[in-house]
């Protein structure tokens, strides 16, 4: 009989996955936000880990950081308007689930991961295709609170050509 394959101590099972996302989803129920009415709850998530996989597709970029990003970045905000520590915050909460063994990730991906997720509020670009990836994932969201994004924020070069396309359509 063939060995039953183990996973590995860095790979994310579909199991996993899960328990992460209840993790974060938790988390986030656990924080003063109504998660019905966020600008930053669970479909915001998940637009961006769609837009950060297709990134992470055109870009060459890890999937697997876009979506750990994606369902980590903002669960443990604490307000909708002016929190500037909840990547820090984010980046903690995603450190006791790596220690939980739910978020598996290698050192190095989990290096990229805590800086995408630390300064991800921070406004600026950056040169490392996976947290630019994670980072232009949910600035392209930004139409949902009716902002529509500035190329100069912009790190990758398709997210840079979404944007431009966005203000063709609607110039203002
Ligand atoms: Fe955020
Ligand atoms: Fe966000």
């Amino acid at each position: 009989m063939a060995p039953t394959k183990k996973a590995s101590t860095t790979e994310m099972t579909d199991t996993l996955w899960k328990t992460l996302l209840d993790e974060c989803c938790q988390r986030a129920e656990d924080g003063p936000l109504n998660q019905e009415h966020t600008a930053h709850g669970y479909d915001h998530w998940e637009r961006v880990r769609t837009a950060g996989m297709m990134l992470a597709y055109m870009e060459g970029g890890s999937p697997k950081i876009s979506q750990a990003f994606a369902w980590l970045h903002d669960c443990c905000r604490e307000n909708e308007v002016h929190d500037p520590r909840h990547g820090r915050r984010a980046a903690l909460f995603a450190q006791t689930l790596r220690t939980r063994g739910i978020l598996r990730v290698t050192d190095d991906e989990w290096e990229t991961l805590k800086e995408a997720l630390t300064d991800h509020n921070g406004g600026r670009t950056h040169p490392d295709i996976d947290v630019a990836c994670c980072w232009d994932a949910d600035r392209l969201d930004l139409g949902r609170v009716h902002i529509t994004p500035e190329m100069r924020f912009m790190s990758t070069a398709t997210g840079i050509g979404i944007v431009e396309q966005m203000n063709r359509l609607d110039p203002r």
